[in-house]
């Protein structure tokens, strides 16, 4: 996934160069390449091409980037610490790191749109299917907006779900579905994947507010304790660590259960549902 995102990211001499250091910094800061893997082991599972896999799923880690790096702005979390490294307008300056969140999700559909991902039907379908789930309908845009004007900590669960799902969820089950259209899944693979996500993308979230309260700076790579801080509605303000915890690994369990229709083949799916509740970073 690297060597592809090395491939599609214009290298640092290319004028203007501020820009582009700033893109590359944040890309190859590090990063777990959560999407891009969902992408590509759904795409995988119904016999998906690897080529255009790998290319999809490196443009979704570069609108993933985009998201982080303007997350962690002054006017939004305010975050210095991002992947182990200071953030991107703590280096660059703030104007600069907009810039690079913009430029990224750019170059993200520049790069679906480009030869050789698919059918030209598929590629618009994937391309409808993330503007979609990263704008403001039950999309991640909507979530961050929500999760921006929500200041009760302990606001309602109904209200808690809609932010979880959206900010977060909606961009993971997007990556997975994309996978899917890329490859030979029918109506009810689409389903069933589109079930699967729904319950890990809630429960990546829970754990990423886990991690805030239970987590360290040296495993995470963020700043610890933030949530609270900012007063953000989270799963641990609301339900407590414990119930928090359950919660999130019955949602894996449900996830798992969504593909058991697969056997064996939807191992390393499944696998990362559990990963996804037990991870420490
Ligand atoms: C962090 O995502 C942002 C959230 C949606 C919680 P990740 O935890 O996947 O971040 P990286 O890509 O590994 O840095
Ligand atoms: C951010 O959620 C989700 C995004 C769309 C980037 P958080 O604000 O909780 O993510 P972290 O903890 O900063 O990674
Ligand atoms: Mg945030
Ligand atoms: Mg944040
Ligand atoms: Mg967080």
């Amino acid at each position: 996934m690297d060597a592809e995102l090395e491939r599609i990211l214009p290298s640092d001499d290319e004028y203007p160069p501020s820009i582009h250091k700033a893109m590359r910094y944040s890309v190859f800061a590090g990063g777990k390449r959560l999407r891009p893997t969902l992408c590509l082991e759904a795409g995988r599972l119904f016999a998906g091409d690897e080529k255009a896999l790998l290319r999809v799923g490196s443009a979704l880690e570069l609108i993933h980037t985009y998201s982080l790096i303007h997350d962690d702005l002054p006017a939004l979390d305010n975050d210095d610490l991002r992947r182990g490294k200071p953030t991107s307008h703590v280096v660059f300056g703030e104007a600069t790191a907009i810039l690079a969140g913009d430029a990224l999700l750019t170059l993200a559909f520049e790069t679906i749109a480009g030869a050789g991902n698919g059918t030209p039907d598929q590629t618009v379908r994937v391309i409808h299917e993330l503007a979609h789930a990263i704008g403001t309908i039950r999309g991640m845009v909507g979530g961050q907006v929500a999760d921006m004007e929500t200041t009760d900590t302990t606001g309602d669960v109904a209200r808690l779900e809609y932010i979880h799902s959206a900010k977060t969820g909606a961009f993971m089950r997007a990556a997975l579905r994309s996978g899917a259209l890329l490859s030979a899944a029918n109506k009810d693979d689409l389903a069933r994947i589109t079930t699967y996500g729904d319950k890990i993308g809630l429960a990546f979230q829970i754990a990423d507010d886990l991690l805030d309260v239970t987590g360290t700076e040296a495993e995470v790579g963020k700043t610890i304790g933030k949530d609270q801080q900012q007063h953000k509605a989270t799963y641990p303000a609301l339900h407590g660590v414990e119930a928090s915890k359950r919660i999130a690994a019955q949602l894996a369990d449900e996830a798992c259960e969504a593909l058991a229709h697969y056997g064996e083949r939807a191992e390393i799916l499944q696998g990362i549902a559990l990963y996804i509740v037990g991870r420490r970073q």
